[in-house]
């Protein structure tokens, strides 16, 4: 046995959870999802989801990883039950396919720092996203994302991700509430926040069956769940901590920085008068693309803008590579360096359809977001609430958390929470299945 690294500072581990946590999700898939599901609607049911699904799901991630110590695949056989490894190895392929994708998109978002400068997409901004969203350019952007993140990786993780993170955490809040108060000034500002903050029940009540799996989708991919990112970064911490109290600061940061890019979003899309459904993966790049336009410095602000959003995808994007690369180093003794090296290479290689048609992107995205990963945290969910004997245990050390508290979080894994993932499940392999296979709908409801 060589020596497993740890995080440097008391710190560092809840920072680069942050880190992996907040990312693209928050600022660029949120708002377009937001967007595609009717908007306040869709934050409600989100906002929920993320309380009484995910923190305690995180939760389950945790009590794996620090018992284990190991990567998501090792950990089942480390806590001794073998036959569980295949939920880890869904995870391990789950972050193979979201980092082919993330890392187009982290492609153009580092595309648009230097957009932001020369003011290349200022006069049109739609056309321009068109332009450098597909094709060579893409290309060559995605090669430079995967490059840095595994460059990062490949130094190790104290140098490497601690470090990143510590930068990028204020700087975001700083910027959205920058951005935040500007968007109060626009005249879309009133249309915005009541597109964004005021629910119609009536709807929610009709279109439950498409808000539910995509806010559930959302949830877990902004929370980094369902595919051992969180496994393997509790790997690296030590007995003496409160696994609630960080999961719940990492929760609420998460969301914080998700709601708080809403409020940049919507008021800007209403005044320069983009229909939010309408959208998609280019929102956020059109939509922040046309405001930055009209403002005075808008290059850079822009700039500073676009780098912090990169800071924010590239410590989200180590995580995904660290899934990866911390199963090949611990299950085959392989050296860090090659191990990165290696693995970096082979998710550019699954990237490149995504960067050459934007069609992929939707594929990969709906396959990971609304099946892989409810499908891999369904599995977790089962194994620590109905297989791992020690899981309350483990949630307990560190802690002087009452035993009852304890006992109320494994009930509510055992059954509302496996209904609830399975019902999400069924309901996302169906929409993925309709509109990729061309198979007729087939449930009741
Ligand atoms: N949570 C990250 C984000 O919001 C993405 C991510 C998904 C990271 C899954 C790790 C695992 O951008």
């Amino acid at each position: 046995m060589f020596e497993r690294e740890s995080w440097a500072t008391r710190i560092g581990f809840i920072l680069a959870a942050v880190g992996s946590a907040v990312g693209l999700g928050n600022i660029w898939r949120f708002p377009f999802q937001t967007g595609q599901e009717g908007g306040a609607a869709f934050l409600l049911i989100y906002l929920l989801f993320i309380f009484a699904i995910g923190f305690p799901a995180m939760l389950v991630e945790f009590v794996i990883g620090r018992r284990s110590k190991r990567n998501p695949i090792g950990a089942f056989k480390k806590l001794g039950y073998d036959k569980w490894k295949f939920a880890g190895a869904i995870g391990v392929l789950t972050a193979f396919i979201i980092l082919a994708f993330y890392s187009v998109v982290g492609g153009w978002v580092l595309r648009y720092v230097g957009a932001s400068i020369t003011g290349s997409y200022f006069a049109e901004p739609g056309v321009y996203f068109n332009a450098i969203s597909m094709g060579y350019d893409a290309l060559l952007f995605h090669a430079i994302f995967m490059l840095a993140t595994g460059g990062i990786v490949y130094l190790g993780i104290r140098r490497g991700i601690e470090l990143a993170v510590k930068i990028m955490v204020p700087s975001i809040v700083i910027l959205l509430i920058f951005l935040g108060i500007y968007a109060f000034t626009l005249e879309g500002a009133i249309s915005g926040y009541s597109y964004y903050l005021s629910p119609d029940f009536g709807f929610i009540a009709e279109e439950w069956t498409s808000i539910l799996p995509a806010a559930a989708g959302q949830a877990f991919f902004t929370l980094s769940l369902g595919m051992g990112a969180m496994i393997t970064y509790s790997s690296y911490i030590d007995e003496d901590k409160n696994l609630g109290k960080d999961g719940a600061s990492i929760v609420s940061l998460d969301t914080i920085i998700a709601v708080m890019t809403g409020f940049v979003v919507f008021p800007i899309l209403f005044t320069i008068g983009i229909d939010p459904g309408s959208g998609g993966p280019g929102e956020l790049f059109v939509g922040l693309g046309g405001a930055f336009a009209g403002l005075p410095g808008g290059e850079i602000l822009g700039a500073i803008f676009f780098l912090t959003v990169f800071i924010a995808a590239i410590s989200s994007a180590i995580s995904i590579l660290e899934v990866v690369v911390s199963y090949i180093i611990d299950n085959f003794r392989i050296d860090r360096k090659i191990a990165a090296v290696a693995v970096s290479t082979a998710i550019f290689l699954t990237g490149v359809p995504v960067a050459l048609d934007i069609y992929w992107l939707e594929v990969y995205d709906e396959l990971t977001a609304l099946v892989l990963l409810p499908l891999g945290m369904f599995f977790l969910v089962v194994f620590v609430g109905w297989v791992y004997k020690e899981a309350a245990e483990e949630l307990s050390k560190g802690t002087d958390t009452s035993e009852g508290i304890i006992k109320a979080w494994l009930w509510h894994v055992r059954i509302p929470m496996l209904l609830i993932i399975l019902l999400v499940l069924i309901l996302n392999l169906e929409q993925y299945l309709v509109e990729y296979a061309g198979i007729e709908p087939f449930l009741p409801i």
